[in-house]
């Protein structure tokens, strides 16, 4: 399918500091835009981003049938716009649609939309470490109907912004034994919006306990950790990088599987698994949990500085911690063509498309 161009009259880049940029509140000049009407995907475009006119009886503003992405470009320093692991985030959208009961996207049609639109938007791209363009790939139904059915039509966008780090700092993690994010049976493994809505009531009050998120234990026992809703966690225990195994109620994050292969690449020995929350305070307590941090596409690589659980709080040396650094390094590396990718994970977007 052709994909039509409107450009703006007017960018807004000149107006946008990019050494300076909050994460998901700058957005660049265009998106991509396509309509599925019950029978094949059509009407693709690039246009001025814009607001969408939606119905009051939008399916998807009554019962969540949503569904996305997120992925990152960065620069090499030719100035070629990378793409990172192209092809898994299509995939991961299309387990997410069929989860969700939404028409999947040809993996090569998803990735020709990205690469027009940040070879569009190349100019948008920050230069500095750890900033990057941020890929929010959105699909959400559009039937006008109250009937709880799955919708016939859906709307597929991809809307492109400069970002920053999503996290600065270290953090501090609440381990919930009142709430859940996802069971197993449920929709916790589709990068779906319930997911979001589910975690906010909650993050707040772990919020206003000074806490920055909260790490989600199992739905059944209250025992078992699963993520942390913006990111995957690892644990560092002796000598072994231990990581929950993915069980249908946790995201299958692509960093995370990016971790896991160099960490292995490293000979580090990383072991996927049930792991329970007490065997992480019985490891602190005796000395043997050396590091834990998070992983994903906004946060790339975080150490966590404290997780409470209870009455336990788990404060982390963070003098003893070295993996997340050692990844993040590696990772940005590749991410911007200064480490070789001998993983073929990286996409170049040659330029195609006048600016
Ligand atoms: C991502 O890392 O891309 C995510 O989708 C997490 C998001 C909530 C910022």
């Amino acid at each position: 399918m052709e994909i039509r161009i409107k450009k703006t009259n007017q960018s807004r880049l000149p107006h946008v500091d990019l050494s300076n940029i909050p994460f998901g509140r700058v957005f660049t000049d265009h998106m991509f835009i396509m309509d599925f009407d019950g029978e094949a995907w059509r009407n693709a475009r690039i246009e001025p981003v814009d607001k969408l006119r939606i119905h009051p009886a939008n399916l998807t503003l009554h019962y969540g049938q949503s569904i996305f992405e997120g992925m990152k470009a960065a620069k090499n320093e030719e100035g070629v716009p990378l793409l990172f692991r192209p092809e898994m985030h299509a995939k991961r959208l299309n387990a997410s649609a069929r989860r969700m009961c939404m028409p999947e996207i040809e993996e090569e049609f998803f990735i020709e939309a990205i690469t027009q639109l940040v070879d569009l938007e190349r100019r948008w791209i920050p230069d500095m470490d750890g900033s990057a363009l941020y890929i929010r790939p959105l699909m959400f139904a559009t039937d006008e109907f109250l009937g709880v059915a799955p919708s016939k039509k859906f709307t597929f966008l991809i809307l492109t912004l400069p970002v920053g780090p999503y996290y600065t700092e270290p953090v501090k993690l609440l381990a919930s034994d009142q709430y859940i994010r996802a069971a197993v049976g449920g929709v916790g493994e589709a990068k779906t919006a319930g997911n979001y809505a589910a975690s906010l009531f909650p993050s707040e009050l772990a919020q206003k306990q000074g806490f920055d998120q909260v790490l989600w234990l199992d739905g059944v026992e209250f025992k078992y950790i699963q993520e942390v809703g913006t990111m995957n966690i690892f644990f560092v225990i002796g000598n072994q990088i231990i990581t929950p195994e993915p069980n249908g109620a946790i995201l299958k994050g692509i960093t995370r599987d990016s971790f896991i292969t160099i960490l292995r690449d490293w000979d580090l020995e990383v072991v996927e698994r049930p792991v329970s929350i007490d065997e992480i305070v019985d490891a602190y307590d005796n000395g043997t949990l050396k590091e834990v941090f998070g992983s994903g596409t906004a946060a790339v690589a975080v150490n966590v500085k404290q997780i409470t659980y209870k009455d336990s709080d788990l404060e982390l040396d963070l003098s003893k911690a070295s993996i997340a650094d050692r990844l993040k390094q590696e990772i940005s590396g590749i991410r911007h063509g200064s480490i070789d990718d001998t993983r073929d994970w990286i996409k170049p977007v040659l330029e195609q498309v006048q600016a």
